[in-house]
């Protein structure tokens, strides 16, 4: 058995979302994608005082991504939580705009990892899915 990405992928995703720019809905999102060359991209969301260009953390690993000359997401992994550590038990998938995103560089098949910080203050993986399953019917060229 290959082994999972899913510890590193965390620790990077976590690392980011440290340092997301979230002042206006003090929620911070940290996103690692994994490329098909088995290589880590992380983003986080930087928000903006004109809220509509704020940008999802998801867009900047995928931006990230594409300026290190990949192009290919094989799995991405998110976890977001208001910034002051409340717990937050609500899964944090994809926004639409994202996973049409996703959907560019990736595939049905491809992973999508919701984690999120438990009570305890451990981060875990709280589902997965396919992009098939948040994206059916994804339009594409
Ligand atoms: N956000 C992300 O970065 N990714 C998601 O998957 C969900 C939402 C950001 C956008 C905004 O900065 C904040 O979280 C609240 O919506």
């Amino acid at each position: 058995m290959p082994k999972s990405p899913l510890p590193e992928m965390l620790k990077e995703a976590l690392a980011a979302r440290s340092n997301a720019y979230a002042p206006y809905s003090k929620f911070q999102v940290g996103a690692c994608v994994k490329t098909a060359s088995g290589k880590f991209y992380v983003g986080c969301n930087c928000e903006n005082a004109a809220y509509p260009i704020g940008l999802c953390a998801e867009a900047s690993a995928i931006a990230a991504m594409v300026a290190a000359g990949e192009r290919e997401i094989a799995e991405i992994l998110v976890i977001g939580g208001p910034a002051s550590g409340e717990p937050w038990i609500e899964l944090v998938t994809p926004c639409g705009a994202c996973r049409q995103r996703i959907q560019e560089f990736g595939h049905e098949g491809t992973r999508i990892h919701a984690a999120g910080i438990a009570e305890n203050g451990k981060a875990a993986v709280q589902r997965s899915f396919t992009l098939g399953e948040l994206l059916p019917f994804a339009f594409g060229l």
